[in-house]
């Protein structure tokens, strides 16, 4: 929320690593935001932020066009602590030097202390492992900087301005393999900086609601529902908020997952009574997408119907809430192009550009973080099984049916998808992977079953593991519980002969099929 009272800033010089930055400053209960390097630096004192941390970047501080700062941030009073490309930049700006290493420092390395003082040593063992990157490094520091630790390949990798409260690290104390990292970013946050934390799911909670009644007033709010995560939790703070205003509507599309549409249904009406409609148009859907094949044009069709079936059942209202993430809304500061958002296709709607000009746009969760999504979930009672749901494509089983849709073919990947999620959950790697679905290919395969010669359908397995779905492995799932699902599989799904197993990471895969 903006009207957040403590915040520390991010400026953003395309790190891979910068919205783990973020979310671990957050795991500390110390409320951050993620804004480009060039964020002006009026707006930047204009949030007042207890300390501002200048994130890793994959750029050279002496190439051409390699993103700067205004040297006066250094000025402002405000506590910095740079990482990576910060402590590069920072050095640079103040007057020390920064050169190319005789080699690239890459993985693991032991951090030594050399002034164990530090307030950002607090409870930072003397040695510890930590996670370098870089091809820069330091070889004078600026002056009023004094060493604070090294590494055999950094002889400046820490370098501290205690004065000044200025502090840059080499490595990156923001993934798991450094040791004291997160140790670190508190004694930054909590000391040098003096916030006093307190960004819990329950205050988010409470802050939450009073933004939303200020903001709804008397008016009405539609949302449409999924039963995804995001959807489900962004219903249950609503309700909270405005109760029977809010008016959720559940398109059943004929592509849900076997019993989907009645869980759905029982969990938001009958259990959380939500002011809840299902519009069942799996005719409508269906109906439409018959002799279609084309994966693109499947998607079309799929989205226009919703948009269709959606505002049809809306009603008048005031807002349309969305299910917006952080992730959708942080301005990338990108070296590979525009980073594929999971959900940009759902803003060039025409009739949600419209509302969003008009103000009329509600996105409480813009904020957080997937897991934090899920943190706040449980604070709001949401059924741990809705909490860890996979992502399911709002296409639905649609993109998992290679050709036509029919039916018949529904019917087969409900049955196979179900038994995957039932053998996934018993053998407890349903938590343990980003996703697990089958997908129903347009071909066939010779077999023989008893004494007969069998040509059935072919189910691809696909189970992956992933941070963001930006990229995915494939999960090397034990033999027998793979085993077991593709018996399992055959045996009971009608019509299904052969079960295969995708081991392609994305890129350069997808993870859906189509
Ligand atoms: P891909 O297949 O692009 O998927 O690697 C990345 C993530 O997005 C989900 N996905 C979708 N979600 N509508 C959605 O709401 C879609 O059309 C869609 N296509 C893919 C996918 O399940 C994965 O989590």
């Amino acid at each position: 929320m903006t009207s957040q009272s403590e915040v520390v800033l991010i400026l953003d010089f395309g790190s891979q690593y910068t919205q783990l930055i973020a979310r671990r400053i957050r795991e500390q209960q110390v409320y951050c935001e993620i804004h480009p390097y060039s964020l002006p630096l009026e707006e930047l004192r204009r949030r007042k932020p207890k300390g501002i941390i200048l994130s890793g970047g994959p750029a050279s501080i002496y190439a051409p066009g390699s993103p700067r700062i205004e040297p006066q941030l250094y000025a402002l009073g405000v506590p910095i602590l740079g990482i990576c490309y910060g402590l590069q930049l920072t050095a640079f700006l103040l007057g020390g030097k920064v050169a190319r290493a005789a080699e690239r420092e890459y993985g693991r390395a032991q951090l030594d202390l050399t002034q164990a003082g530090s307030p950002l040593w607090k409870d930072v063992p003397e040695r510890s492992t930590v996670w370098m990157s870089h091809g820069d490094r330091l070889e004078v520091p600026p002056e009023g900087f004094e060493v604070i630790g090294r590494t055999a390949g950094s002889p400046y990798a820490v370098i501290s301005d205690s004065k000044r409260r200025i502090y840059g690290i080499q490595f990156h104390p923001e993934v798991v393999h450094t040791e004291a990292g997160e140790r670190i970013l508190r004694n930054f946050v909590y000391d040098i900086c003096g916030c006093r934390g307190g960004w819990t799911m329950r205050n988010f909670v409470v802050e939450a609601v009073g933004e939303i009644r200020r903001k709804v007033g008397a008016g009405r709010v539609v949302l449409g529902l999924s039963g995804g995560v995001d959807s489900s939790v962004l219903a249950l703070l609503l309700h909270q908020a405005i109760g029977e205003r809010l008016h959720c509507v559940f398109v059943d599309n004929g592509l849900l997952r076997q019993g989907e549409s009645d869980k759905v249904y029982c969990t938001f009406h009958d259990r959380f009574h939500l002011n809840f409609e299902r519009v069942d148009a799996s005719e409508q859907f269906l109906g439409r997408l018959q002799g279609v094949e084309d994966p693109e044009e499947k998607r079309r069709i799929i989205g226009e119907e919703f948009v269709k079936v959606f505002f049809s059942s809306a009603g008048e209202f005031d807002f349309l809430a969305q299910g917006t993430l952080y992730p959708d809304v942080i301005e990338s500061v990108s070296t590979q192009g525009p980073s594929d958002t999971i959900k940009t296709h759902h803003n060039r709607v025409p009739q949600i550009l419209a509302l969003d000009r008009q103000g009329r746009i509600l996105e409480p969760l813009k904020e957080l973080f997937k897991d934090e999504v899920r943190r706040l979930g449980a604070e709001l009672g949401l059924p741990e099984e809705i909490i860890h749901r996979h992502p399911f494509p709002g296409p639905g089983l649609a993109v998992r049916i290679i050709g036509e849709v029919t039916r018949e073919r529904l019917e087969t990947l409900r049955r196979a998808d179900a038994l995957i999620l039932e053998e996934m959950k018993a053998s407890g790697f349903y938590r343990k992977v980003w996703q697990a679905f089958g997908i129903l290919l347009p071909t066939r395969a010779v077999g023989v079953m008893g004494d007969e010669r069998t040509y059935g359908n072919v189910i691809a397995l696909r189970v992956v593991e992933s941070r963001d779905a930006m990229t995915a492995d494939w999960v090397d799932l034990p033999h027998e519980l793979l085993g077991r699902i593709a018996n399992r599989i055959v045996g009971e799904v009608p019509g299904v002969g052969r079960v295969v197993y995708d081991i392609t990471s994305k890129p350069p895969a997808t993870i859906e099929w189509e």
